[in-house]
């Protein structure tokens, strides 16, 4: 089996002075979450689908049943399980664009076609629910996307889950939804998840609460769904990560004060970058992201992205992360999740690079 090299992650392994490139918030300390953890604590497996605490605070967070939740490693190993379960080769997948690649990429290594929908950018980067209609058929199994989406910040209605969730039931279709960045919406509820749908599939995390070390994150779902990716996960990982499975049961007890903290840095940069915006009305154009950490602008430059965000890297030591890794071109995605000097100079010297560059 072959798998493309993962490009965003490998180039946000980049040296930068000023990294705007990640996608998540600042990082919490371990004494932000858990001032100490006992010195006799046993690092063992524990139960392979989580704990029987985690699992419950991750069922309470979307009100279904413990029975609905297994506990990863990550979102990321989340999205492999679902795929590795119901992906065979010459199966149909569709997934929005733009989007975070990673779970397409294990969706083509296992030989499904993956086919895009469009979220439209001009409508606030709403889904194109018509070009999904006309485009699925008996032979989609899965029907992918991220709310609230990586890169643009945008966040699916309820109407339009619904309404995507319907299209699915047609066909058969299965629908994943990466929630990594749940707890990120600026109206402070949670974004709409497929929980409601039988076939609806849920993945998610503590990485975008401020904690990604610790590796833990998890699926939500129907419980034959969730029995079949536990199967799977006895030979990806067998367990996640014992002692971050502690830390996350006491992050998910106190979500509400750690959201709090993560929307306060995130609304303080929605500022400066809106301020931003409007002092340089001629080099960006750009929607206002309603969740997530990262803003999404089109500039006005012909460079290609990845041309454009490496010569930014080289000539004034700021990241950022070009479009075209998410699969849309002339746009770069920006960190609102950091320190806010950091934004303020990086912005500072983007713009300066950007009068330099522009033709
Ligand atoms: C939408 C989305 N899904 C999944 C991940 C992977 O996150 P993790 O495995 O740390 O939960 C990320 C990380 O940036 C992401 O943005």
């Amino acid at each position: 089996m072959k798998i493309d090299p993962f490009r965003l992650e490998r180039w946000l392994l980049e040296k930068a002075e000023i990294d705007l490139g990640g996608g998540g918030v600042a990082k919490l300390q371990l004494k932000d979450v858990v001032p100490q953890i006992p010195p006799d604590t046993a690092m063992r497996y524990g139960r392979t689908n989580g704990s029987d605490a985690l699992r419950g605070l991750v069922a309470d967070w979307y009100k279904v049943d413990s029975d609905n939740v297994l506990i990863t490693s990550g979102t990321s190993e989340a999205n492999l399980l679902v795929n590795l379960t119901l992906i065979e080769s010459g199966v149909e997948y569709f997934t929005e664009v733009p989007q975070y690649e990673q779970t397409t990429a294990f969706a083509r290594m296992l030989g499904a076609k993956v086919k895009p929908f469009h979220l439209i950018e001009a409508k606030g980067w709403t889904p194109d629910l018509k070009e999904l209609k006309e485009k699925i058929n008996r032979r989609t199994r899965i029907i992918f996307l991220d709310n609230p989406n990586n890169p643009t910040g945008a966040v699916m209605t309820q109407e339009e889950m619904q309404a995507l969730c319907e299209l699915a039931e047609d066909v058969g279709a299965y629908v994943h939804c990466d929630n990594a960045l749940r707890g990120s919406e600026a109206d402070g509820k949670p974004a709409a998840t497929p929980e409601f749908y039988e076939r609806g599939i849920i993945t998610g995390s503590i990485s975008k609460l401020g904690a990604t070390s610790p590796r833990i994150g998890w699926i939500v779902a129907e419980k034959e769904i969730i029995e079949r990716c536990w199967v799977m996960k006895d030979y990806t990982t067998l367990s996640h990560c014992g002692i971050g499975e502690k830390i996350a049961e006491r992050l998910l007890a106190n979500r509400a004060r750690y959201v709090k903290r993560n929307m306060a840095i995130r609304q303080a940069n929605v500022d400066t970058w809106n301020a931003w915006c409007k002092e340089n009305p001629d080099l960006v154009t750009c929607t206002d992201p309603q969740g997530g950490f990262t803003v999404f602008p089109r500039y006005k430059n012909r460079l290609g992205s990845s041309k454009f965000s490496e010569r930014l890297l080289k000539e004034e030591g700021v990241m950022v992360s070009p479009g075209d890794q998410f699969g849309v071109e002339r746009h770069l995605r920006i960190n609102i999740g950091t320190k806010g000097e950091t934004l303020g100079k990086g912005l500072e010297r983007m713009g300066r690079f950007m009068k330099r560059v522009v033709k």
